[in-house]
């Protein structure tokens, strides 16, 4: 049932502030001020050396974004690859170690096939999954639920922000066993993860801005997607929804790769989705932002106030979301990806439930 909704995608977008909730409070003791695991995991992050992440397409760019939450936060090194790879790379994993996988449907057959590899080689398994009941979820040695219940649009959107509200808890759970996050902190990154759904539900309320920038996004024949630091894989996951739904060219970059080749690419015709919200490394992707802008090309600014006052650029568009702690960035502007991705798409007349060529759950290699 799409409620009052046109497609499913369009639902399971604005169904997000509620999922992420449902998925936090799962995940938080709010009066505590702390991550509060819904069941004792079956190994201690204090003595893990790495960990590994493995997972294919939407729920892989989760695990990306998480990479740099586990290391800033718990200071636990990652390495991550796409489930396909992993599962043929004869990788050396540590008996003991961790291997966390990501899929909503815990059915994709590179994902499980590199679930079980990871078992072979003595490793813990933990696997973060929107269907408990799935081969993944009763393979893998612990799991962790995330609550956005079924999701039926092909192009993934509230299982990725609710995989990584997971991964952020998850995140915080291992720096405080490893010593690194002090309550005081831990507090203070539970009070930015609970404003996330009032955010989510503010950031849906550009909609009209971005129904009329797909206007523009549908004329390009090639589009880019530029960001930094966990804004990096969101500029990935932006360009995989752009391409999945609407199939125009997208690709997405670090911001800081720009100039040793995709900026051959700039011209007037190219639309440059530039995300980034103030955070700590805003000044630099704004030096990126000004490449393009000498070329001709034409910026779109997915950012906040703060950043769009400071840049002083010529821009097509702003979005802009609201003020936040950048750790939670991710969550709240998948909102704005995901939704420049479907207009464009609605608009140049898509089927975005039912993409072309694409099937939800990918069981066959
Ligand atoms: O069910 P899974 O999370 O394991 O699926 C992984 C990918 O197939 C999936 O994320 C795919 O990339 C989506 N179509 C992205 O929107």
């Amino acid at each position: 049932d799409k409620g009052n909704h046109r497609h499913f995608m369009a639902k399971e977008i604005h169904e997000q502030p509620e999922v992420v909730g449902r998925t936090l409070a799962h995940y938080v003791d709010m009066a505590g001020g702390r991550v509060a695991l819904p069941e004792a995991l079956p190994f201690d992050f204090a003595k893990l050396s790495r960990l590994s992440i493995t997972a294919c397409g939407t729920a892989y760019y989760a695990g990306l974004v998480a990479r740099y939450w586990f290391e800033s936060l718990a200071r636990l090194p990652v390495d991550i690859d796409v489930a396909s790879e992993t599962r043929y790379r004869e990788a050396p994993l540590e008996a003991d170690g961790l291997t966390l996988v990501i899929s909503q449907s815990g059915e994709t057959a590179d994902t499980l096939a590199s679930l079980r590899y990871a078992r072979s080689q003595g490793q813990h398994t933990l696997s973060i999954v929107n269907v408990p009941t799935s081969t993944i979820a009763r393979e893998s040695s612990a799991m962790l639920p995330t609550l956005a219940g079924p999701e039926i649009g092909v192009a993934s959107t509230k299982a990725f922000s609710c995989q990584l509200t997971v991964l952020l808890c998850l995140a915080i759970h291992a720096g405080r066993a490893r010593g690194v996050l002090d309550p005081a902190r831990e507090r203070a990154l539970i009070d930015a993860l609970i404003t996330v759904p009032g955010l989510m539900a503010e950031a849906l309320t550009r909609e009209g801005e971005i129904e009329g920038l797909a206007r523009e996004v549908s004329k390009a024949r090639d589009v880019l997607y530029l960001g930094r630091g966990t804004s990096y894989p969101m500029a990935l996951e932006g360009a995989l929804k752009l391409k999945e739904i609407s199939y125009i060219h997208a690709e997405g970059y670090a911001a800081g790769e720009l100039k040793h080749g995709p900026i051959a690419l700039i011209d007037e015709s190219v639309p440059v989705i530039v995300i980034a919200p103030h955070d700590g490394v805003f000044e630099k992707t704004v030096s990126n932002m000004q490449e393009v802008a000498a070329r001709g090309g034409r910026i779109v600014l997915i950012g906040d106030a703060q950043g769009a006052a400071e840049h002083g650029l010529d821009t097509l568009a702003t979005v802009t979301m609201p003020d936040l702690d950048p750790v939670v960035a991710p969550i709240v502007y998948a909102v704005p990806i995901q939704q420049l991705a479907y207009h464009t798409a609605v608009f140049m007349g898509k089927d975005v439930d039912q993409p072309r060529n694409l099937a939800k759950s990918v069981t066959v290699e």
